[in-house]
């Protein structure tokens, strides 16, 4: 018997008793009764109704979706799913906008335990204050007891590879005793595609126009050029014209280098402008620059795959979400960061980088719509990651 009945049932009850005692009963219980009831039963429709609608949009959501929508919290199939029911009470919440970050489960927000073994790779973007990220992790696999692997210096930097070499570089990477990190510079590779094991993806993203700044004047700060010329002396040094052009000059006269137009297949010069690119991955959708079809790939290889993608602009919470959702590797880490890195160094601080007028950082912003919106939304999960830990407030 469900409650609905139980309720019905004891009232018909007391409306029984009420009536054997008086056989006249007063109008007004049994008004009351009669609305008690009516209540019931109105309440009951209601439930029912929510019920079917519930359903129906589980059906919905269960169906295969090509286009996933970006704001979707897509959880995984290794592992067994939370309920559907919470999952479509959750989208209905956000649909209606009274969704709140209260609601928010860390579990879904982990993709931590979809890996398969504890390896780490995380595939670095250039110029996104990884320099000092990787420090972090080696002092942390000291401390956390983990391998620490790293590619080496590389000729022309490639982060676009062929599907044997991503198959390879899976297999090579899989292949390192876990615990472990591996560090390199490359597109988002998906493991499972050649049915190796999923390792923890982690990442770090800049504001995209900071960051192609920073690249600018890097490639012509001096140790840049000098490490480069020992590692490969065959490599001729840069002219000092070109070494002496400032950003602002570059974009306002329209220079080659600093154009940043909309669908460009190459780059040329190697800027690594598309920072949404090291999420896209390898397919030929993700090279076209500042695309449509590039964000939406790169948004969806975050939420299936990546544990936490941290934001240079706000290491603090990264630090957090690190510690709470990476814990075998990162537990420690803003002790590590704040006592033993930051008090001594300044790796990367490039003291050549002259500061940029606003007015042409905006010029350039208004080409970097898609990079923009991607970097906002890897800002926007990692918010989720945080309140969904509801520490205190003090972190
Ligand atoms: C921005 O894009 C437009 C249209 O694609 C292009 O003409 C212009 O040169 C670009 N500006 C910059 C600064 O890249
Ligand atoms: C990665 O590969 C798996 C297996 O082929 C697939 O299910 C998944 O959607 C892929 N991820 C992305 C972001 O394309
Ligand atoms: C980040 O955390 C450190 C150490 O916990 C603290 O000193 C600092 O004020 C914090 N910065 C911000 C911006 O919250
Ligand atoms: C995320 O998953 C990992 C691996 O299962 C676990 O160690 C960690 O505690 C989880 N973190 C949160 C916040 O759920």
């Amino acid at each position: 018997m469900t409650r609905f009945h139980q309720f019905m049932c004891s009232n018909i009850m007391d409306f029984f008793v009420q009536n054997r005692r008086s056989f006249f009963p007063k109008r007004a219980s049994e008004l009351v009764a009669l609305v008690a009831i009516s209540t019931t039963f109105f309440l009951f429709l209601h439930t029912r109704d929510l019920n079917t609608r519930l359903r129906e949009m589980e059906v919905r959501l269960l169906q295969p979706d090509d286009t996933i929508s970006a704001n979707q919290i897509v959880s995984g199939n290794s592992a067994p799913a939370p309920p559907t029911r919470v999952r479509a009470m959750m989208k209905l919440l956000q649909s209606t906008g009274r969704f709140q970050m209260t609601s928010l489960e860390p579990y879904q927000l982990n993709n931590t335990r979809k890996a398969m073994h504890d390896i780490l790779f995380f595939n670095r973007v250039p110029k996104v204050g990884s320099q000092t990220f990787m420090e972090l992790l080696r002092l942390l696999s000291i401390q956390n007891e983990f391998g620490f692997h790293q590619d080496r210096i590389q000729r022309v930097e490639t982060i676009r590879l062929a599907p044997e070499d991503q198959a390879a570089l899976a297999a090579m990477v899989s292949s390192y005793e876990a615990p472990s990190v591996y560090i390199k510079h490359v597109c988002f590779t998906n493991f499972s595609e050649f049915g190796i094991p999923e390792p923890i993806y982690v990442n770090l993203v800049r504001d995209p126009i900071e960051r192609v700044i920073s690249w600018y004047y890097y490639v012509r700060a001096p140790w840049y050029y000098v490490e480069r010329k020992i590692a490969f002396p065959d490599i001729p040094l840069p002219d000092p014209k070109w070494l002496k052009k400032d950003f602002e000059h570059c974009v306002l006269s329209g220079d080659r280098e600093c154009r940043y137009v909309q669908g460009a297949k190459r780059e040329g010069i190697g800027d690594h402008r598309r920072q949404s690119m090291f999420f896209c991955g390898h397919h030929e959708e993700c090279t076209p620059f500042n695309t449509e079809g590039a964000l939406q790939r790169a948004k969806r290889a975050v939420e299936q795959h990546y544990a936490v993608v941290g934001v240079l602009e706000d290491l603090n919470t990264t630090l957090t979400v690190l510690e709470h959702y990476v814990p075998r590797f990162f537990e420690g880490a803003k002790d590590v960061y704040y006592n033993k890195i930051q008090r001594y160094n300044t790796i990367n601080k490039n003291v050549f980088k002259p500061p940029v007028n606003e007015l042409v950082k905006d010029i350039v912003r208004k080409n970097f719509t898609k990079e923009i919106e991607f970097y906002e939304f890897c800002k926007q999960r990692l918010q989720k990651q945080l309140y969904a830990l509801r520490l205190p407030e003090k972190r």
